[in-house]
């Protein structure tokens, strides 16, 4: 049986470390935010397990003009269940609970190598790409809900 559902941000760690944070200590998991009550995680799950995370942060980011902003961070899914269409529907329930939420526009700092799937989804690059230390280069992508 496959769900999606909130989670806590601990549940988040399993799937953030395999996939996001290889080799690193499990404290590097954690991101500034994480436990704040309008932060939402959301899990995956196939058979009871999760395999795939991402969550949802109330930041504001100066470039952009709405007031109600979210970015999206720690978009993760298995290597083994990746492909098969569970990253899509896992940013589709972000969008989802966000439109009801009153929220205006959702941005997030792309990974280079993910940039065709948020595009595939109607995000749009913002700028030039930037390099964010450990972990590579990047793009700022947004998308108005
Ligand atoms: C990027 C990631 C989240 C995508 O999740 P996924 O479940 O594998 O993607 P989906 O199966 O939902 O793919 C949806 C579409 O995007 C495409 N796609 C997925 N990942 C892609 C990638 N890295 N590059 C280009 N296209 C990609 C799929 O082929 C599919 O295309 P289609 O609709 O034409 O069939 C996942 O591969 C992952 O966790 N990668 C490693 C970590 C990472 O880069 N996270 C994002 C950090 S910003």
């Amino acid at each position: 049986m496959e769900i999606i559902k909130e989670i806590t941000f601990q549940e988040t760690f399993s799937v953030r470390h395999k996939v996001l944070r290889k080799g690193k200590p499990i404290e590097t998991c954690f991101f500034d935010g994480d436990n704040l009550e309008q932060t939402k995680h959301f899990g995956y799950f196939n058979n009871g397990k999760i395999v795939g995370v991402v969550s949802i942060y109330k930041n504001k980011n100066s470039i952009f003009k709405f007031p109600n902003q979210y970015q999206i961070r720690g978009m993760a899914i298995l290597e083994e269940f990746q492909e098969k269409g569970y990253g899509k529907l896992l940013i589709k329930h972000c969008e989802d609970y966000l439109k009801n939420n009153d929220t205006n526009l959702i941005w997030f700092n792309a990974r280079e190598t993910a940039v065709t799937f948020y595009e595939k989804l109607g995000y749009t690059k913002n700028g030039f790409p930037f390099t964010i230390t450990d972990v590579g280069i990047h793009f700022l992508m947004f998308k108005n809900l």
